[in-house]
């Protein structure tokens, strides 16, 4: 029997799943949490990305045994518990960036872990962390502009403290 938590609530994975079932088809085909994308399934374009511990990761590419009573977060945890969305998403929507759309849950993934490491990411910053992430509709630019919107935004409530 295998226990993950995923987006803050424990879960217990049934008996028949086979425990070498890569992480994105327990989230997807049995917690029906379907906003990680099948892309490559090999590791390689980032459609998949999910926060394991905190940490971005490809979720096809990780063996549920593997990430037993581990905490787990999914596009369907990245806005509030209220359902306020995350500074990422808000200006994902400002900044109209999804096109298809496809790989943009793990976009926005791989955008807050790094928001999470460097609330003030430069370019550079940007680039390094989004790099793995394919989109095949050439949102990138869209991406970056979007980050950094996100990062301000999130600076104002601190600056406003300390004024
Ligand atoms: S589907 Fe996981 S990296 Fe492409
Ligand atoms: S928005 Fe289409 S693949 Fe990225």
């Amino acid at each position: 029997m295998i226990r993950i938590k995923v987006n803050g609530t424990a879960q217990t994975l049934a008996d028949d799943i086979d425990p070498a079932t890569p992480l994105l088809w327990v989230l997807r085909d049995h917690l029906h949490l379907v906003g990680s994308k099948y892309g490559c399934g090999a590791g390689f374009c980032g459609a998949c990305t999910v926060h394991l511990n905190g940490a971005p990761i490809r979720s096809c590419s990780i063996r549920a045994a593997d990430v037993a009573d581990m905490d787990i977060t999914t596009i369907e945890g990245l806005a509030g518990k209220h359902g306020q969305l995350h500074p990422l998403q808000q200006a994902w929507i400002e900044h109209d960036v999804p096109q298809c759309g496809y790989c943009q849950a793990g976009q926005l993934m791989a955008a807050a872990a790094l928001l999470r490491d460097k609330p003030s990411p430069t370019d550079a910053d940007i680039d390094s962390a989004m790099s793995g992430i394919f989109c095949r509709c050439g949102t990138y630019r869209r991406i970056r502009a979007a980050i950094h919107s996100a990062a301000a935004a999130s600076a104002k409530p601190a600056e406003g403290k300390n004024s």
